[in-house]
């Protein structure tokens, strides 16, 4: 039972055994604490347990926690590589109580597990206490029977745990191994302490304090227990090796790193192994857990992280790539315990490559400047802070880079000159910020982004996390509190919300803090990197500095996931349907639908429409995973990912591939790959469904289809259902006979109108229209003159009728009105052995003034006009009339 994975089950079993919920370890990034950079302890996912501000339904807890040291309070990483036990990454095992049990049963179980499951001689261990904690003695002498001069009180903060400025604390009690005289150092509290001899593998912390701030220390609600022992440190006793990098895990990963660059991990190269081994466990882990390479925050460290290691290869020998290369022995080692590692493998691998390809490319010729700048110099002389800085800007060495490559030759940089440097580069950013063009009414925010940072988006892990509010603004100004009512725009130092930005529109949520809630109502992003929160107050005040628990509203959000990558599989689709013209023009992903212009010169076929669709439902029933990688633009392009023309991306771009082609030329290949910095579903089958319900043209050549997701869709299409059933039942007959019955509904409806309308000029024709004439004319002038209002036909059967009057009369004058809608419409016609005496169109416009009408047109034997007056036809047939006599 010695090797690492075995060691952390029977520790993990153990405490089940008693009584302990067996609990996954929390993420590195921790969602519940915006002050800490990365968890650094197994206690962090249980801080607000522990402040009884969150309740658990068990009150033990056993935990092998992922912890990061590479940033903030507890840092390692300078150490790493040179002593045998600093890690950037390790494992940290622990029992928890919330106020269960508390010293007395600490220590026992502690003391069993130590002596009676793992075996180590008593005889080899001994203790230390806080020097004001005479209880913890007391019961080390009870419980272990530790002599006095095996139980140390230690004065300082060694012996009191604080997790960082604030939170949970308490004294602590730690238990050390005796690795025997062999091994230079003498107990903790002596003056050699320092040598390995004895060496601390457990803590105790008798958790009774919450740190509010740096004055204020209260009480926990209940005395708790939060212990954690190294598992590296426990594996090197169990194997009795003097190094962490001496156990089975380390020895493996160091073998691999050695086949991998052809080198061999002895004297002054093991360092650089132990290096590389430690880096590539904090650089997989902290990418599975979402950070990934930048230079900002986190991102910041990692890249910091990886390039060490990078430097370290080179030191090596390595030409090429070489630790995505050992990345394999490291999941076959820890993937077990750890599966996240598994699934990120793909996406660690190419970061790793990507990083070490790029820094690969400068490395060589920045350690030339670096050899050249330090020639001649000796130890204890500083090498100048504007070489650092160039070293930094131009070839990407982060400054530990530069203090670890000098560190062996006792060389230091001037760290004052280095900063000096920096503020100069950070002024003259400023200076082209001013130039950049955004709107006055943002420079607001550029001061403010300079002062604290770009914002750590987390949103792509996770949609709820804490953040510290670093700036307010109220009505155009920054100001350091806003109350109930206002309405502000926040800044916090991270988030889960996501800023507009690639047609996705931002989060919206809540935010909540002691004794105040604020309403998200939308989230920009502006100046490069700053993520404003658009809030009102709903409750309470808000200050800068105020810690807040971030909630994006996560239905809202997971409508806008789905839409996103929705958009992504219609884009694919068009472009496999219509051509591979189709660029994107414009995109707005919502939580209610999605909307995608491109470019396409003519409507979209109902044909075409059918095949997009199903097309893209096709890759949602494949429920594919939806990845996402980080490339080099270049190479992102290269690999067919389709970017916006135009568009302004970083050197590196998130690049969102999902499914597998089923059929045309790309079959068999990834179906959509695009530079994206979305977010999106994990698994395309979380989609359900799309539906596109409109397509039209926007601008000359732009086409625009919007399409519904998911529950919206299915919906939307049991409308569209529910209207065919209503049709079809109030046709009688089934659904799917509907539209057969319809369009012999639309015929038959035809063949009637035909036929009435022939009725009617019948019945029109041989009526008297009331009056008793019949169709007979009347002599006027001297010519027979027939003039009639014929109800109820249609305004553009008059000329037909007027020619068949012409024909019956002979020679005469006929004048049609008819009335529909209130209107009125006129045709005079002139036979043609009168047209030298009359004019139709002379007679027209008489009749056209009669009815209110502004004359009218035609030829001399036809012609035609309307009024608006229809209750005046009678008088048109009166004024062509009086024409007559008056010719
Ligand atoms: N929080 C303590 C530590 O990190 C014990 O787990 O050492």
């Amino acid at each position: 039972m010695s090797g690492v994975n075995e060691i952390r089950s029977a520790f993990l079993e153990y405490f089940e055994k008693n009584g302990h919920e067996r609990v996954a370890s929390s993420p590195l990034v921790p969602r519940n604490d915006p002050t800490l950079m990365f968890t650094n302890a197994g206690m962090v996912q249980f801080k607000n347990v522990f402040t009884g501000l969150e309740k658990r339904p068990y009150n033990r807890a056993t935990t092998a926690q992922k912890v990061v040291r590479a940033g903030g309070k507890h840092n390692d990483l300078d150490n790493v590589g040179y002593t045998a036990r600093h890690h950037t990454f390790f494992e940290m095992l622990g029992n928890f109580s919330f106020g269960d049990y508390f010293k007395e049963q600490a220590i026992e179980l502690a003391w069993n597990l130590t002596t009676r499951e793992f075996d180590l001689p008593a005889d080899r261990l001994l203790v230390t206490v806080f020097s004001e904690d005479e209880d913890a003695a007391l019961l080390w002498k009870k419980i272990a029977g530790l002599s006095d001069d095996r139980i140390i009180r230690i004065p300082t903060s060694d012996n009191f745990w604080t997790m960082g400025e604030t939170g949970p604390c308490g004294p602590c009690s730690e238990i050390f191994f005796d690795q025997g005289e062999g091994v230079a150092g003498g107990p903790p509290g002596s003056p050699e302490e320092d040598g390995d001899r004895f060496l601390e593998f457990w803590n105790l912390v008798f958790m009774q304090f919450d740190q509010v701030d740096a004055e204020t220390r209260i009480d926990l609600p209940r005395p708790s227990i939060d212990t954690g022992m190294g598992l590296e440190r426990m594996a090197a006793i169990l194997q009795g090796v003097h190094s962490n990098y001496e156990t089975d895990l380390f020895k493996t990963l160091i073998a691999s790193v050695e086949s991998a660059i052809g080198s061999h991990a002895s004297g002054e190269s093991l360092a650089s192994h132990r290096v590389i081994a430690d880096h590539l466990r904090s650089t997989a882990f902290l990418i599975a857990d979402g950070v990934l390479p930048s230079n900002d925050g986190r991102g910041y460290v990692l890249r910091r992280i990886m390039r060490r290691a990078m430097r370290h290869a080179r030191l090596l020998g390595a030409r090429e790539p070489v630790l995505y290369k050992v990345l394999p022995t490291l999941v076959a080692e820890m993937g077990r315990a750890y599966p996240e590692l598994v699934r990120a493998e793909a996406l660690t691998s190419e970061t790793l490559k990507l990083e070490e390809k790029r820094f690969l490319q400068t490395l060589d010729r920045g350690l030339a400047l670096l050899s050249d700048a330090t020639e001649g110099m000796s130890a204890g002389e500083k090498l100048s802070g504007e070489t650092a800085f160039k070293l930094y800007d131009t070839y990407g060495f982060p400054l530990d880079l530069t203090q670890d490559a000098l560190r062996q030759r006792g060389i230091a940089v001037d760290l004052n000159a280095f900063n000096t440097a920096m503020e100069r580069q950070k002024a003259e950013a400023r200076a082209s910020w001013a130039g950049s063009g955004e709107a006055a009414a943002e420079n607001i925010w550029f001061p403010i982004r300079e002062r604290v940072g770009a914002t750590e988006f987390l949103g792509y892990e996770t949609e709820r996390a804490g953040g510290v509010v670093v700036a307010l603004v109220k009505d155009g100004t920054e100001t350091e509190t806003a109350v109930e009512g206002d309405e502000v725009s926040l800044v916090v130092n991270q988030t889960p919300f996501y800023g507009e930005s690639g047609g996705q529109l931002g989060d919206t949520g809540t935010m909540r803090g002691e004794g105040v809630e604020l309403a998200v109502t939308d989230t920009r992003k502006f100046a490069e990197g700053l993520f404003v929160h658009r809030c009102k107050v709903t409750r309470g005040t808000v200050k800068l500095g105020m810690p807040l628990d971030l909630e994006v509203d996560h239905r809202r959000r997971s409508h806008i996931r789905a839409n996103h990558s929705a958009t992504h599989l219609i884009h694919e689709a068009l472009r496999e349907v219509l051509g591979t013209h189709v660029a994107q023009k414009g995109s707005m992903v919502a939580p209610e639908r999605l909307r995608f212009d491109f470019s396409h010169p003519k409507p979209i076929e109902d044909d075409e429409l059918v095949t997009i669709e199903r097309l893209a439902n096709g890759i949602i029933l494949q429920n594919a995973p939806v990845e996402t990688r980080l490339m080099a633009v270049d190479d992102a392009i290269e690999s067919g990912a389709m970017a916006l023309f135009g568009e302004k991306y970083g050197d590196e771009v998130r690049v969102v591939s999902m499914g597998v082609a089923e059929e045309g030329e790309k079959a068999g290949k990834t179906f959509s790959i695009e530079l994206c910095g979305g977010t999106h579903v994990r698994s395309t089958g979380e989609i359900g469904l799309v539906h596109v319900v409109s397509e039209a043209g926007v601008a000359a050549g732009v086409r625009r289809v919007e399409a519904l997701t998911g529950d919206a869709a299915r919906r939307y299409l049991l409308e569209q259902d529910e209207r065919v059933r209503r049709m079809a039942s109030l046709m009688k007959v089934a659904p799917a006979e509907a539209t057969d019955r319809l369009e012999t509904l639309l015929e038959e409806r035809r063949r009637l109108e035909r036929e009435l309308a022939e009725a009617k000029k019948k019945l029109a024709l041989a009526g008297d229209g009331g009056a008793g004439e019949g169709m007979a004319a009347k002599s006027v002038a001297g010519v027979s003159y027939l003039g009639r209002v014929l109800e109820g036909v249609a305004g553009k059967e008059l000329k037909g009728l007027v020619d068949e009057a012409k024909a019956k009369l002979g020679s005469g004058v006929i004048t049609f009105v008819s009335v529909a809608d209130g209107k009125a419409s006129v045709v005079v016609g002139v036979t043609e052995d009168l047209t030298t005496r009359f004019d139709a169109v002379a007679l027209v416009r008489a009749a056209s003034a009669a009815i209110g009408g502004k004359g009218g047109g035609g030829r001399p034997d036809m012609a035609q006009a309307g009024g608006p007056e229809g209750d005046r036809a009678k008088d048109a047939l009166a004024a062509v009339e009086e024409a007559l006599q008056a010719a």
